[in-house]
């Protein structure tokens, strides 16, 4: 049984300059039935919790089973003996997890099911896009729904996208929705000498869009022996301008090991930043906070009425044929990430 002292102790020292942030005894207090009514139906269903990084604080570190980025949570679902799943983190996230599991029940407690990415383009513009670029290989970002990865050829995620497109068999790539990454990419491919034609889509991430040169260069001013680093969801101009760039999982490892000595500015959700103040204390990190309202959407007590009375607005559905087309796109991941 967790107590609300230990909650307190592990989230005291969260401070990411927005409101709700910060974590009080009290609101601990608040949390701690919750969880443990969470925990004890977990059990008693033989359900999983996966947990994406970018979630709120007292979901991390009450209830989860696993915590990751969207490459880590896909490879753990794929491996999961439980008989139910819980994908607290955004729908296409679940969508994931159902087409990997399609004989499995998955739940997402979250109360906006959206995704500024995912909610950027369609099957059918995948559809009329094939007859303009027929000789293109079509590479979506995990952040797309189930409909337009069963059109696509390979889905990437942040954490293997460079390599997923140097390896894959075609010198002609469309790459959807999110033309900042895709901007990440041609630079990087340019930078490995790879010679590939990179057509791009238009989605950006609403989230990593905001941040921009001007911000960092400030903070560069107030802030000695600062490191940068930034999600590739960022443009190329942040990029540039960081020391590390990768997945929120391997900006969390970048962490683990870099100096106690710098200043660190983390251009991403703040729900990373929450984590370093978390798991690395004596990490000297700016308190920023640009946050993901679908990420965030999600509760404790959306998590608890879906395992006691989920509706059918909280169960993950994917007919059949897409789930096989969009299963093929997934397992090209797994074949071209190694
Ligand atoms: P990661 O796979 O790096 O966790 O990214 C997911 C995401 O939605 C970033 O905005
Ligand atoms: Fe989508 Fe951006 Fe939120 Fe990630 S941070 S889930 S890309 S809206």
């Amino acid at each position: 049984m967790l107590t609300a002292e230990t909650l307190y102790n592990k989230l005291k020292n969260i401070k990411t300059a927005c409101p709700g942030c910060d974590y009080s005894m009290s609101r601990c207090e608040e949390f701690v039935p919750l969880i443990n009514k969470i925990n004890d139906l977990k059990k008693e269903k033989n359900a999983v919790i996966l947990v994406h990084s970018y979630v709120s604080p007292e979901i991390i570190y009450g209830i989860a089973d696993y915590v990751g980025d969207s490459y880590g949570l896909s490879k753990d679902i794929k491996n999961s003996n439980a008989d139910l799943i819980i994908f607290v983190a955004v729908k296409f996230m679940g969508e994931t997890a159902k087409i990997l599991n399609p004989e499995k029940e998955v739940l997402i407690p979250n109360e906006l099911n959206g995704c500024s990415l995912a909610d950027s383009v369609t099957a059918q513009d995948i559809v009329s896009l094939k007859k303009q670029y027929p000789d293109h290989a079509f590479v979506c970002y995990i952040n797309t729904t189930a409909e337009v990865k069963a059109e696509c050829d390979v889905c990437v995620t942040s954490s293997n996208v460079y390599n997923i497109i140097e390896n894959y068999p075609s010198d002609k790539i469309y790459f959807l929705p999110d033309r900042l990454m895709g901007l990440n990419i041609i630079e990087e491919m340019k930078r490995r000498r790879v010679n590939k034609d990179i057509k791009l889509w238009t989605g950006t991430c609403y989230v990593h869009e905001a941040f921009k040169p001007e911000a960092i260069n400030s903070f560069k001013l107030q802030y000695k022996n600062l490191k940068v680093l930034a999600h590739p969801e960022c443009s190329p101009d942040v990029l540039h301008m960081s020391d590390f760039a990768g997945s929120t999982s391997q900006l969390l490892n970048y962490m683990k090991t870099a100096s106690d000595s710098n200043n660190f500015l983390v251009l991403t959700e703040c729900g990373i930043v929450s984590r370093i103040q978390v798991e690395m204390p004596q990490k000297k990190i700016i308190d920023l906070c640009n946050m993901c309202k679908y990420m965030k959407s999600n509760t404790l007590e959306n998590v608890l009425r879906v395992l006691q009375n989920p509706s059918e607005k909280d169960k993950i559905k994917i007919s059949e044929d897409i789930q096989k087309m969009a299963l093929v796109c997934v397992e090209a991941m797994f074949k071209y990430s190694g």
